[in-house]
This record gives C-alpha cells, structure tokens and sequence, in this order.
C-alpha cells in the first residue's frame, strides 16, 4: 500500500483522547494547518503496534511525510508506552531490518516533540520539583532521532496543562499552530535550481 504524501506528519500518542484537554486542543489546531495530519495513535493501535501487520505500512508513512513530530502527554517523565511500541515496530524495520531501502530515507527529515505537562516550567530545572531540565527528560528521543539521522528542532512544550483556562489553552494552542508553520516554512525540502 503506498501512503499518500503528507507536508507535516504529527504522530498523536495519547492513552484516551476523548479524555484530553491539552493534546486535544493542540491537535485541532495543528489540523486546520495547511499540509497537516495528525494521526490518533492510540486510536488506531489500541493493542499497540505489531511488526508483520503494521511495520511496512508505518513506514511508508514517514517515508512519505516531508516532516515528523510526535506529540502526547508527559506520563511518569516519559512518553506514553505507546511511543516505545511504535520505536520498537516501525523505527527497529526501517533501521535495523531494511536500513538501505527504508532507514537511510530518515536522513535529514526535520522532526520534533509536542510534549505536554502537568508540571510548571519552574519544576523542571536541576533541583527543582521535579529534579531534571525538559531536555534531559527526553534525552533518549534525542539520541533516537539522532541515530536515525533525523533532523532534531528545539520541542514545542506546554506546561501547566491541567490548570490552563480555555482561553490559555486556546492562546498555546494558537501558537502551536503558528510554530508549526514557522518550521515548516524554516524546513521547505530544497527545490534543484534551474
Ligand atoms: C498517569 C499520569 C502520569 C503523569 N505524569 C506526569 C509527569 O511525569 N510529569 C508531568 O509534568 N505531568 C504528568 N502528568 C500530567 C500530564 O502530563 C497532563 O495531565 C497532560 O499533559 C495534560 O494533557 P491532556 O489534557 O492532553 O491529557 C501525568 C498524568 C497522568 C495521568
């Protein structure tokens, strides 16, 4: 099956969207972004992902997209289990199986987080609340997209996601949206010249 092409890939990892406030409304934004899919993993892979039923069609999917990011929720200092089941599927095919024909494709592809929080910013520096800068939380995605040759941007990072009134969530989700097409722009695959 070939995946259609798409602009901008978000790979949505929430447990139960319908139960989301954050994710939810940064997603609806991002969508209404022109040359963007976002895709509710959970929804799509309840039982997680399965190497022989789902590898090559995931594949296709980011070979296909021109930028990737993965978006969820802040759980335990980690990303949602099914972050791991996706790596585990998709990443391990395309690296370690087929690393020619469907790794090297990862080369340079522009990627980056959309991670929220229910953490303030100022719990998440050396000895603060939650002991550890954001960076060092997802250190291992970093070294992920390094060893896949993605091209790393700074994360898009929402703190305080459970306290937010609807017009703060309205205001990040806005400006989610408007970040988006400020890396796209910044990341325009680079056309031969004539
Ligand atoms: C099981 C669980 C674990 C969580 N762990 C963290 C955590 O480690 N750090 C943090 O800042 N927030 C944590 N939170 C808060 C979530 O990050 C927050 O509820 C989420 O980002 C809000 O987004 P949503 O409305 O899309 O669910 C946790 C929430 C749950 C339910």
């Amino acid at each position: 099956m070939e995946a259609k092409m798409t602009q901008t890939l978000i790979l949505l990892f929430h447990p139960d969207l319908s139960r989301s406030r954050a994710n939810a409304a940064l997603a609806r934004a991002a969508q209404a972004v022109p040359g963007t899919d976002v895709i509710d993993m959970q929804a799509r892979f309840p039982a997680g992902l399965d190497m022989a039923r789902d590898g090559k069609a995931e594949a296709a999917r980011l070979i296909a997209a021109e930028r990737l990011v993965l978006q969820f929720p802040l759980h335990w200092y980690a990303p949602p289990p099914l972050v791991q089941s996706w790596q585990a599927t998709v990443l391990t095919r395309m690296m370690y199986l087929l690393p020619d024909s469907e790794g090297a494709c990862l080369a340079g592809k522009p990627f980056r987080l959309a991670i929220t929080t229910g953490g303030a910013a100022d719990a998440y520096r050396n000895g603060g609340r939650n002991l550890f800068p954001i960076p060092e939380m997802l250190a291992p995605l970093r070294a992920t997209a390094n060893r896949c040759g993605l091209a790393w941007s700074n994360p898009f990072v929402l703190h305080d996601a459970d306290s937010l009134s609807e017009e703060q969530l309205e205001a990040a989700a806005r400006t989610y949206a408007a970040d988006l097409v400020a890396w796209q722009a910044a990341s325009l695959p680079v056309l031969a010249e004539a």
